[in-house]
């Protein structure tokens, strides 16, 4: 069944939902309040960096599926089913800032008049899809039905994500509201979970939270493994085989970035802390995580002690490859920490070196290839495992720098490698090789 729907916010999860679901057949508008991102994308480019993301703009506008505007009239008036996808950035406390939900829900009641599903697809503490409801009763005079329906793609592979998913989520007090969302979703042959609005919203928070979780988890098994000489990557291997583990989310590194599990793991801990509950693993987790971004700084003052002055390379800006994000991105803990140390520091990132350039200006060099951002250096970082980055080969590191001496946080090569091409080598949760 075909609909006609609408799209609160062009961020990255309105995009891509709206995009997506017009490329399945859907009829969506999507509408801003940004009139420049709007008119960005009526012509075709998209505001975000996500593979495959402008092609499928370009192909579902022009098949007349897919469209953008700034006036709620127009994206509301007679949409079936309208999605709130709209940012919920860190407020006070930690908690989730409510203000962007709320302004959007507002404007649909005063402009929706299709008896629209109202589906909440950004991430809201539990019972916010309830205060929600209220809100658009409040301001339209009647009742209009609101869905949970929490989103799961991960940046740098939405597209992929959206159409093979693992579950759907669907969280709603209406039956006949929540069969209206499940037939939007048909057309993607996902399996569907349905529960009440509560679960739907707590089942974001708790997956988010838990792969933070196994994330920190496995970087201190990578300090332990440091220490007594074990390798992190035969013990995840083995550690992952087992399918009650599963082998995701076990690399080890240095440390979670984005805009998703740094927030979403601080908001879970405010939503506990409101019902008089402290979130004990979590605390762990985000501390863990802290120091773990520092880890790479620590390697390399353990192994020269002193870093003034020394000319050093980031490879990788990027809170993870494919996109440009650098939000909670650890290499900006290490960029800091080398400033202070008074470092002459170098950058290389395929796309998000302008991000970084709004920061730091001219307290940094910045380069545009890996070989321009490594020569006559004295240190690399492996802070973002890029593709070029990743292929580019010991041999160049050892004919570009002086005594190349590599501190990688992604683990991209073996140690095998290193010890063959006689390059100084340090890595993540394995010996050194020096
Ligand atoms: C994350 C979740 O994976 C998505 O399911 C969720 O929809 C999204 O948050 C969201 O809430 O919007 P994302 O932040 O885009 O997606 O990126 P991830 O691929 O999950 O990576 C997050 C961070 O964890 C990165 O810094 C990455 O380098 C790190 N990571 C990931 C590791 O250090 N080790 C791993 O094994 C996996």
């Amino acid at each position: 069944m075909k609909m006609k729907l609408a799209i609160a916010g062009t961020g990255y999860v309105g995009l891509v939902t709206g995009v997506t679901l017009s490329d399945v057949g859907h009829t969506v508008t999507c509408f801003d309040v940004d009139e420049q991102k709007i008119q960005i994308l009526k012509q075709g480019t998209s505001p975000i960096f996500e593979p495959g993301l402008e092609e499928m703009i370009r192909k579902n506008t022009e098949e007349g599926r897919l469209s953008f505007t700034t006036k709620p009239k127009i994206a509301y008036e007679e949409a079936e089913c309208i999605f709130i996808a709209v940012g919920t950035p860190e407020g006070q406390n930690g908690s989730a800032n409510l203000q962007y939900v709320e302004r959007a829900a507002i404007a649909i009641a005063k402009h929706a008049k299709n008896n629209p599903v109202v589906v909440i697809k950004s991430t809201v503490p539990v019972g916010t899809n309830e205060k929600i409801e209220k809100i658009l009763y409040e301001y339209s005079g009647h009742h209009l039905n609101v869905v949970s329906n929490p989103e799961f793609l991960r940046e740098g592979s939405a597209i992929v994500d959206t159409f093979s998913g693992d579950r759907i989520v669907i969280g709603a007090s209406d039956k006949a509201a929540g069969d209206r969302v499940e037939a939007i979703y048909k057309p993607l042959k996902l399996p569907i979970v349905r529960t009440d609005i509560r679960s739907a919203e707590m089942i974001k928070y708790a997956s988010n939270a838990f792969l933070a979780t196994k994330i920190s988890f496995i970087n201190e098994i990578a300090i332990l493994c440091e220490k007594t000489g074990a390798n992190i990557i035969d013990v995840a291997k083995g550690m992952g085989m087992d399918k009650r583990i599963g082998e995701q989310f076990l690399r080890a590194g240095i440390g979670f970035g984005g805009s998703c599990f740094p927030k979403d793991t601080n908001a879970l801990q405010k939503l506990a802390l409101d019902y008089d509950y402290q979130f004990k693993i979590l605390s762990s987790v985000t501390e863990v995580n802290h120091e773990q971004k520092k880890h790479l700084f620590h390697k390399a003052k353990q192994y020269f002690q002193d870093l003034n002055g020394k000319k050093v390379a980031i490879l990788g800006l990027s809170f993870k490859p494919n996109t440009d994000d650098i939000r909670e991105a650890p290499s900006l803990d290490l960029i800091q920490e080398l400033l202070l140390e008074g470092a002459e520091i170098t950058v290389y990132d395929p796309i998000a070196m302008e991000n970084v350039k709004k920061i730091y200006g001219d307290r940094l060099q910045y380069a545009s290839s890996v070989s321009e951002c490594i020569e006559d250096k004295e240190i690399a970082f492996i802070v973002t495992e890029w593709k070029d980055i990743r292929d580019t080969s010991f041999a160049t590191y050892r004919k570009l720098m002086r005594e190349p001496m590599i501190i990688d946080g992604r683990n991209c090569y073996s140690l095998e490698e290193a010890a063959k091409e006689h390059v100084n080598y340090i890595s993540i949760g394995r010996k050194p090789v020096f």
